[in-house]
């Protein structure tokens, strides 16, 4: 089936519920349901949908032939005959267009998201989308610093499923361009690689600490490498502390996503190690010579934690 004739059969089903109310209350259409459109808080439906009537996308597509093409194409294009959700077609996101029609295409007389503050825009797309991902979309830091859901998805432009104009890493790195820089350093999660994305660590639609997919950084860290969660019989405490003690999430140009090279990294936190009043085994290592032989790590290779030996060694 066309697009053509797919928006043709959504017009008959909206020509039964052309004079149902439209706004607030979900109508219903034979066994569809029609979900009410514009009920965004900020966007005034009084003043631009007001009085107006659904016409039905094939009115819609007489002016806007480029854009209802176009949009045929699109995920939810492709859903509007398939899902109950999606039986107002155009008019499910921009509302009900009689007047706007009568008007000759008065732009007054039609919701245009674009034009809509953030949080109107989101609401807009909300009142469908009930997804688990969401629930922490209104605390989350995208929300509450003015980016909308439009500001990633791209309902008109994009086949993809996700609407997602340049598919979800490159979405990000429009805006977060530190991130991408870091991506670059010598050592980094392999993203540009494309073995994992942003969203292999992050919920961008919000989470419980910034942005993360779960609860904590600790805990996402140990979703994909649990063999450094213990516990062991003798821990390192910064390693349960927080990963970032020593590394970094997205990349570094020390290796191992380390935050600083060895033994820096060390002795930021151990100043004098093996120092005479400490005891143990390690005594009489100078810093000279442990300099000489390489990185603490050479010795203490066990640093997230060991079962076998203290002094994280194995
Ligand atoms: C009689 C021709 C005509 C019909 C029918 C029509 N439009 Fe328009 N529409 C226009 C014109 C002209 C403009 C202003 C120029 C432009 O953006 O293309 C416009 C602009 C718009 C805009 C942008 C408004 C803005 O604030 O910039 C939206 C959204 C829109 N139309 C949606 C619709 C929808 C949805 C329908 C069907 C319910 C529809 N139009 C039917 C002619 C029409
Ligand atoms: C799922 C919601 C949704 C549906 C369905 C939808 N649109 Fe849109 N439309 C939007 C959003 C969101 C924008 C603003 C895009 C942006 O921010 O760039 C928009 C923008 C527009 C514009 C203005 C473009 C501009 O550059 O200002 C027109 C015209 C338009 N839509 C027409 C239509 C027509 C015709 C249909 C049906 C064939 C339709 N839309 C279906 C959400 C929708
Ligand atoms: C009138 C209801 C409605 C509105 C409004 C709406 N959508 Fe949708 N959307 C749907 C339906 C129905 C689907 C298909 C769901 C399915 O098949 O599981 C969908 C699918 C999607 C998907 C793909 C979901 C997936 O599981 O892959 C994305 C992303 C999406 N919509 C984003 C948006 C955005 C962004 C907006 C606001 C501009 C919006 N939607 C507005 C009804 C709506
Ligand atoms: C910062 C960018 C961004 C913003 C803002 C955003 N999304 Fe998404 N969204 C994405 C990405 C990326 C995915 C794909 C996630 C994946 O593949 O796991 C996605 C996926 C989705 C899906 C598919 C289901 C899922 O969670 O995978 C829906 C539905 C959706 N978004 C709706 C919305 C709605 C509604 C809003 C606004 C309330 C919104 N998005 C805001 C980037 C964003
Ligand atoms: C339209 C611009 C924009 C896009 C696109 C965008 N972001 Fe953001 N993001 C922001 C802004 C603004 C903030 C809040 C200020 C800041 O921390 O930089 C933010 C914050 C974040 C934070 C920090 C959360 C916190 O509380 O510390 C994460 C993580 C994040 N974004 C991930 C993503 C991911 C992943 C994507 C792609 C799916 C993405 N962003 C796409 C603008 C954007
Ligand atoms: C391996 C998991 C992981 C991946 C992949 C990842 N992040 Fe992060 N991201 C994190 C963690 C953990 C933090 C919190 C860091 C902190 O608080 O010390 C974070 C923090 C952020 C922040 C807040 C500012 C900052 O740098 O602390 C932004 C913005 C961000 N990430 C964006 C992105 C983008 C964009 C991508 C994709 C290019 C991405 N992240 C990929 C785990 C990841
Ligand atoms: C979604 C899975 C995933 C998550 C979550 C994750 N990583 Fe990774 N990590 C990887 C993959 C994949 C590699 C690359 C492994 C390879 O190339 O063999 C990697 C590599 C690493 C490396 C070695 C880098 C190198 O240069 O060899 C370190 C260190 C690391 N991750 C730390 C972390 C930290 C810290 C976190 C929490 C912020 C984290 N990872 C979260 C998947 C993940
Ligand atoms: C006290 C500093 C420190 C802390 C805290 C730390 N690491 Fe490491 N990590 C290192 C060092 C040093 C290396 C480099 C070892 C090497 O050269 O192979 C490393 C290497 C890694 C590697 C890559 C090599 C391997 O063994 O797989 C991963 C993955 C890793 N760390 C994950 C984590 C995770 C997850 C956490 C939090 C649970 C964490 N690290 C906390 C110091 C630390
Ligand atoms: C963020 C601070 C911090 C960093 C960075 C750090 N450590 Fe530790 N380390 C500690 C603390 C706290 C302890 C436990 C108390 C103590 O022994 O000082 C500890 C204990 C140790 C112990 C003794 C363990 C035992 O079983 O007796 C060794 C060995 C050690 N660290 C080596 C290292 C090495 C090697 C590095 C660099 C890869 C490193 N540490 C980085 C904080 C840190
Ligand atoms: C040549 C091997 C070797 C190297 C290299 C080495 N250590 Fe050790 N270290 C030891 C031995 C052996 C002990 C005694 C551990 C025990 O009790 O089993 C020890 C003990 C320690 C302890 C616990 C006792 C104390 O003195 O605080 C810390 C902390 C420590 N080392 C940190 C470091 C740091 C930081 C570096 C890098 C600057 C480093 N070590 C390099 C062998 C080494």
């Amino acid at each position: 089936m066309d697009t053509r004739s797919r928006i043709g059969r959504a017009c008959v089903t909206l020509a039964v519920i052309a004079l149902t109310v439209v706004f607030v209350k979900p109508a219903f259409a034979a066994d569809k349901e029609v979900i009410p459109s514009v009920s965004a808080p900020g966007y005034k439906p009084a003043a631009v949908n007001a009085n107006a009537k659904m016409v039905g996308a094939e009115s819609c597509a007489s002016c806007h032939a480029e854009t209802a093409e176009k949009f045929g194409k699109t995920f939810h294009g492709r859903k509007v005959l398939s899902h109950p959700k999606l039986g107002n077609s155009c008019e499910a996101c921009h509302g009900a267009g009689s007047a706007h029609v009568d008007g000759g295409g008065d732009i007054a007389l039609i919701t245009n998201p674009k034009k809509l503050d953030a949080a109107a825009a989101s609401e807009l797309c909300l009142t469908c989308h009930k997804e688990k991902t969401l629930t922490m979309w209104k605390t989350g830091s995208h929300a509450t610093n003015a980016v909308s859901c439009t500001s990633c998805h791209n309902v008109h432009e994009t086949t993809d499923r996700k609407n997602l104009a340049k598919g979800g890493t490159e979405t990000c790195y429009t805006c977060h361009k530190q991130q991408k820089a870091d991506m670059r350093l010598s050592s980094h999660h392999p993203v540009p690689e494309g073995k994992m994305t942003c969203v292999s660590c992050h919920n961008p639609h919000g989470g419980i600490e910034g942005n993360l997919k779960w609860d904590s950084k600790q805990e996402t860290c140990l979703k994909c490498h649990g063999d450094k969660a213990g516990p062991f019989a003798y821990e390192h405490p910064p390693v349960t502390d927080d990963c970032m003690n020593c590394h970094k999430p997205h990349g570094s140009s020390s290796e191992r996503l380390l935050k600083q090279n060895m033994p820096n990294l060390c002795l930021s936190c151990h100043r004098q190690p093996h120092s005479a009043t400490r005891g143990g085994g390690g005594q009489g290592l100078s810093l000279t010579v442990i300099q000489q032989r390489g990185r603490c790590y050479d010795c203490h290779n066990q640093i997230h934690g060991s079962d076998r030996k203290p002094g994280l060694k194995d």
